[in-house]
C-alpha cells in the first residue's frame, strides 16, 4: 500500500449552514478523526461506519457552536463534540487557547480534550496530521494539512475568509494567518469550513490568484502597519 492509499479523507456538506465536516484516517488501521462533528452526530457515525472506520476523536477547527455543537447565547447547535464523546471512544484535539472556551461551550470535561500546540502533529494508524495555528477568526483558530489536504475551518474559504468582527476576531491575525497559508504549494487543495463557493474545493494554486483576501495578505507583505 503506498503512502496516499492509505488515507481515507472524505468531505461533507451537513446542517442547514453550509458546513463541511470531515472524515481523516486510515485504510490500514481503520481508525479516523472527525473535523468539526456538529448537527448529526449519527449521520457521521453511520458514515464511519459504513465505510468501516471507527471514530477515535475528533479535531476543533475553532469553537464555534456550528462547528462543535452546544450554545453561545441565543444559538444552539445540535451534535458536536460533547455527544460525540458520548457515543464514541474519542478525543477531542484543540488549539489550547480555545480549550477553556470549547469546555464552556459544549459542557467537555478536561479528561476528553487533548490541547495543542502550534505545529503539533496528531497521528491516526499512518496517517499525519499537521496543526497550524491561523488566528483571526478566532484566537486559536487551526488549519489542519494532511497530505495535499488543507481542511481550513473558518479561516479560509474559497474566494473568501472568515468574519473577524466577532468575539475574539482580529483583522491583524488574519491577514497574517492568510500569509501563511498562501505560502503552502500550488497542488494543495483547500477544504474550506463551509461551502461558500462557486465549488465545495480549490488549490491554492488558485485561491493565490481568484481570492481577493489572499491576494491583498499577499500584497502587504513587508507592509508596516
Ligand atoms: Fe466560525
Amino acid at each position: 500500500m503506498n503512502h496516499n492509499e492509505d488515507l481515507y479523507f472524505r468531505q461533507v456538506r451537513i446542517g442547514p449552514m453550509q458546513n463541511f465536516v470531515y472524515l481523516i484516517g486510515s485504510q490500514r488501521t481503520r481508525e479516523c478523526l472527525i473535523v468539526d462533528p456538529a448537527w448529526d452526530t449519527d449521520a457521521l457515525l453511520a458514515l464511519a461506519a459504513q465505510a468501516d472506520m471507527r471514530v477515535v476523536g475528533a479535531l476543533v477547527t475553532h469553537y464555534h457552536p456550528d462547528h462543535v455543537g452546544g450554545t453561545m447565547g441565543a444559538f444552539e447547535v445540535p451534535g458536536g463534540v460533547a455527544e460525540l464523546v458520548g457515543k464514541a471512544d474519542a478525543r477531542i484535539h484543540v488549539n489550547k487557547i480555545e480549550a477553556d472556551g470549547l469546555k464552556k461551550i459544549t459542557g467537555l470535561a478536561e479528561s476528553d480534550l487533548v490541547r495543542h500546540e502550534a505545529g503539533d502533529l496528531v497521528e491516526v494508524g499512518d496517517v499525519s496530521i499537521q496543526l497550524i495555528h491561523t488566528p483571526g477568526h478566532t484566537p486559536g483558530s487551526q488549519c489542519f494539512l494532511v497530505r495535499n489536504k488543507l481542511v481550513a475551518g473558518d479561516t479560509l474559504f474559497v474566494d473568501a475568509c472568515g468574519r473577524v468582527d466577532l468575539p475574539g476576531g482580529d483583522p491583524a491575525q488574519m491577514e497574517e494567518s492568510l500569509r501563511t497559508l498562501a505560502k503552502l504549494p500550488d497542488d494543495v487543495v483547500l477544504h474550506p469550513g463551509h461551502d461558500y463557493g462557486q465549488t465545495p474545493t480549490a488549490t491554492m494554486a488558485e485561491q493565490r490568484n481568484t481570492n481577493p483576501y489572499i491576494r491583498m495578505a499577499m500584497r502587504r507583505v513587508g507592509a508596516a502597519r
